[in-house]
């Protein structure tokens, strides 16, 4: 079999060392230069990993060049037409689509675990009235491995990862809703099993005593697609920081806390609100040729929110899928003359046509729409994140489990370029100047 290699020379000392290139099943090859310390006594240098494949993973795909977007093979457009949430959740933790009978069994076992300990609500009691709830859903969750610790003990048998998987899907809605009802005061809402996953969620959210959610269809399933949609997306800033926390072999509810807190950044989790404070603030229709020059305006910092992906360069697989069903949900809410709705589409309209976007490639991409879709809905807008971090908690939890089940883990530990002070002697604080 033949061995590709790249061969690294130090051109300073003429040594030179053979790297093995290792192919995936898609996307560019890599440099296996595990053993450059060793043999040239030299790290590499990758800040942000922009250019560094930190483990092999059988999950999710992502072309960027291309707009693809793959879970198991599976392409999100497909996914995203005929798959529920709990489809896909079950598909992103086993490898495989579920026969009948699996789904059954699958569902079955996330209702039965989506009631909170009633003594982990009396941790919400300890936020302050105007908490965000992604504090609480940090503090939360990572109190889980407080009520759950045989976990960790037992944490080498598939059996018990795939439960910690399967009670972390199942009360990631619960904990979410309860975060609102705290904040605005009213009784929590049990969960009720005889609710899909997403009306249960919004049931939680919005029914009150005596009260019941009115159901809509439309909006449960844009609710379901955006959760599809943002299910796993492999190894963004929050995933490697379950996978780094993982590592350890810590607590996997721990470690899921580590990454809502990453996904809590603006940088990361918190663009789609940030789309809608941009509505907001433009604030009428005639407003968007005055701030769409702003945001071309190259000594102006403000960016037309909701536009361009780093990953994404031609398009969002995401974004073609949920603009679909967040015009669906607009008409069948007859909310397209809603003044936020009106500029979003207007400015949609618009952008579109204009030459600086086009040129530079940059389209609306999903949190362009998902914002829309939530704050439709009447999700309030410090709840989006948390929304985000709701559909995110499958991708964590099957990455920390594809991890925990490689035979040789071994604790994450990047190097560093150190850059301070050269080796120096001590001195005595009276002989300081
Ligand atoms: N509005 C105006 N101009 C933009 C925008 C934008 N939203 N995005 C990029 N540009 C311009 C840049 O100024 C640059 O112009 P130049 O070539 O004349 O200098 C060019 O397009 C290329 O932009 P980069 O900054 O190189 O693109 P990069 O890949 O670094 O940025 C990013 C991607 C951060 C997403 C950027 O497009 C942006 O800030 N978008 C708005 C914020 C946003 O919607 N973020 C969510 C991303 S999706 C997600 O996280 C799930």
């Amino acid at each position: 079999m033949s061995r590709e290699t790249v061969t690294i020379t130090d051109n300073r000392t003429g040594k030179s060392m053979e790297c093995p290139i290792i192919k995936g099943t898609h996307g560019p090859p890599v440099i296996n230069c595990q053993s450059l310390y060793k043999e040239m006594g030299m790290f590499t240098f990758d800040p942000a990993y922009v250019t560094t494949a930190s483990c092999e993973s059988r999950i999710t795909f992502i072309d960027g060049e291309k707009g693809i977007l793959l879970y198991r093979g599976y392409p999100i457009e497909q996914l995203a037409e005929n798959s529920s949430y709990l489809e896909v959740c079950y598909l992103l933790l086993n490898g495989e689509l579920p026969t009948e009978e699996q789904m059954k069994s699958f569902q079955a076992s996330i209702c039965q675990h989506t009631m909170l300990h009633e003594g982990l609500l009396s941790f919400y009691k300890g936020f302050r009235h105007d908490a965000h709830p992604m504090a609480m859903l940090v503090g939360v969750v990572g109190a889980l491995s407080g009520y759950y610790s045989d976990l960790k003990t037992d944490i080498k048998s598939h059996e018990y990862r795939m439960g910690s998987a399967i009670r972390l899907i199942a009360k990631m809605p619960t904990i979410a809703a309860n975060s609102y009802k705290y904040l605005i005061g009213q009784p929590y809402v049990y969960p009720q099993t005889n609710l899909s996953y997403v009306a249960n969620f919004m049931n939680m959210m919005f029914s009150v005593p005596r009260e019941p959610y009115k159901f809509n269809e439309t909006a449960i399933k844009a609710l379901e697609i955006m959760l599809i949609l943002h299910a796993d997306h492999e190894q963004n800033a929050s995933t490697s920081t379950v996978r780094l926390a993982g590592s350890s072999q810590a607590h996997p509810y721990s470690c899921i806390a580590g990454g809502i807190a990453t996904l809590w950044g603006p940088a990361h989790g918190g663009a789609n609100e940030a789309v809608i404070r941009m509505l907001q603030e433009i604030g009428n229709v005639k407003n968007i040729p005055k701030y769409l020059k702003k945001f071309k305006d190259k000594s102006d910092p403000t960016r037309l929110m909701g536009f361009g992906h780093r990953v994404y360069k031609n398009y969002d697989p995401r974004a073609k899928i949920i603009r679909k069903s967040c015009h669906n949900l607009l008409h069948e809410l007859d909310a397209t003359k809603e003044p936020l709705f009106e500029i979003a589409l207007e400015l949609e309209r618009i952008a579109l046509s204009d030459d600086y976007f086009i040129k530079r490639k940059l389209y609306p991409n999903v949190d362009f729409y998902s914002g829309m879709i939530l704050s439709a809905l009447g999700i309030p807008l410090n709840m989006f994140t948390v929304m985000f971090a709701v559909a995110r908690s499958v991708g964590w939890i099957s990455q920390w489990m594809e991890m925990m089940e490689e035979e040789d883990l071994r604790i994450g530990r990047p190097r560093q370029l150190y850059l301070g002070a050269a080796q120096r002697d001590y001195v005595p604080m009276d002989q300081r100047t």
